[in-house]
């Protein structure tokens, strides 16, 4: 099965094989001009063509067999897949009444104390089966995919026990599995809070000794991620769990330094971890650490502003020359499922050009949150995977300057044709 997506706007390619950093980010060389086609096979990009070509090629072929989609895209502009490389998407309950405690000036750290937060989550999940939960992620994932998401990675972190972290990682193998959704990266995220009955040290221990075998031996986590923050989880527990999610073979990701600087960003580049994210209070000396380590940044814009704090200074990221990335981080507290919003904060409010925050939530979010084929995506390239958006308007710059609705049209994932409001 062949699909001609011909007529096509701008396209937004990002045809690199390694992560953008810098100048490099909001190069215009990444951006063909109007008037080409993109022809898939087989879930993967076959070529890119002039459109009239493509035509002339396709088109009365089209017309005597149902093995070619011929697709007009009408001039509107294409942009790869979006990668929200950082959620948390599976867990239940509501924590709307915590806003309020926000106004009235209370911390995270004190609302948690309160009884609220992630412990609170925790609870009202543990009382859902798979099968509400499932119903939950679904809905949730379908209105990522409505925003442009083609993959995104979740963590587990609201069970807080083997039995329950592994009933969480089952939930996202299971809407993997659905096919119409965005494909899934699995993280577990065991080390989130300390549950309500354990100490630190008595959690980390059976973070250590049980979950994390359990957790490996299922299968259904690549990656490991620890909330390292003061209050949290330390830098030596951090660290202790990390090593033996990598001597388990799992993969790294990391939360640090989301209230205050509490040295994540030396540990993470220490580890060489994939991504280190929040990272609004990171020195500068451990931003250096994280680049010669290798270690992507992740921002989650977001999170800031559903709680109301500053943002982070991603104009200095793009000074640094260091890879980084934009996520959602949706999670109880900070309801956000589409990256275009997610940009628009960069875009509309601190500046940052919208190619640049584009590159953070397709080619670099792709080389932290891999695709399960093995192929590339977040890129428009040959033998990239199929998986774009074409938008409403025939500019790029749109996708991220409609805040509060989808400045997709079509998105194609995997070659199949999903949204349809052309
Ligand atoms: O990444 N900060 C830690 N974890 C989540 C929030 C979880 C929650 O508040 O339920 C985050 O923002
Ligand atoms: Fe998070």
């Amino acid at each position: 099965m062949r699909t001609v997506i011909h007529d096509c706007g701008p396209i937004v390619c990002f045809d690199s094989d390694t992560p953008l950093v810098g100048a490099d980010m909001y190069n215009d060389k990444w951006i063909k001009p109007a008037g080409n086609a993109i022809i898939i096979n087989n879930k993967v990009i076959e070529e890119i063509v002039e459109s009239n070509s493509a035509l002339d090629d396709y088109l009365s072929h089209a017309q005597t067999t149902n093995q070619i989609e011929m697709i007009d895209a009408k001039g509107r502009a294409v942009i790869p897949g979006l990668i929200d490389s950082h959620t948390h998407i599976v867990w239940g309950g509501d924590r709307s009444r915590e806003v309020r405690l926000k106004q009235q000036g209370h911390s995270y750290a004190q609302i948690a104390a309160l009884g609220g937060g992630i412990n609170s989550t925790v609870s009202m999940t543990k009382s859902l089966s798979v099968d509400e939960l499932y119903r939950l992620g679904r809905k949730r994932l379908t209105t990522a995919l409505r925003n442009g998401s083609t993959y995104v990675e979740t963590k587990s972190g609201y069970g807080l026990d083997s039995e329950n972290e592994l009933k969480l990682l089952k939930v996202a193998k299971l809407l993997d599995d659905e096919g119409s959704l965005p494909g899934i990266d699995s993280t577990w995220l065991g080390a989130h809070a300390i549950p309500d009955n354990h100490s630190l040290e008595t959690y980390t221990e059976e973070l250590i000794t049980e979950q994390l075998p359990i957790v490996v031996e299922s299968g259904l986590a690549r990656s490991a991620d620890v909330f390292c923050e003061p209050g949290w989880f330390g830098l030596d527990e951090s660290r202790e769990i990390l090593v033996e999610a990598r001597r388990h073979g799992l993969r790294l990701r990391m939360h640090i330094d989301e209230f205050c600087d509490g040295g994540g960003g030396s540990l993470a580049a220490e580890l060489g971890v994939d991504t280190a994210d929040h990272a609004h209070h990171t020195s500068d000396e451990a931003r250096d650490e994280m680049k010669a380590a290798g270690v992507s940044t992740g921002f989650l814009p977001g999170t800031p502003y559903s709680l109301g704090t500053g943002w982070p200074n991603f104009q200095a990221m793009v000074e640094l020359e260091a890879p980084w990335t934009i996520a959602t981080d949706y999670n109880p507290n900070n309801q956000v499922l589409s990256l275009p919003f997610a940009a628009s904060c960069l875009v509309q409010r601190c500046g940052v050009d919208p190619l640049t925050a584009l590159a953070a939530c397709t080619i670099n979010a792709a080389h932290i949150t891999p695709h399960k084929s093995g192929n590339r995506h977040g890129v428009i390239s040959v033998g990239s995977v199929a998986n774009l958006n074409i938008l409403q308007s025939q500019q790029w710059e749109s996708w991220c300057l409609t805040p509060g609705h989808s400045p997709v049209d079509m998105t194609i994932m995997d070659g199949i044709c999903l949204n349809n409001d052309l």
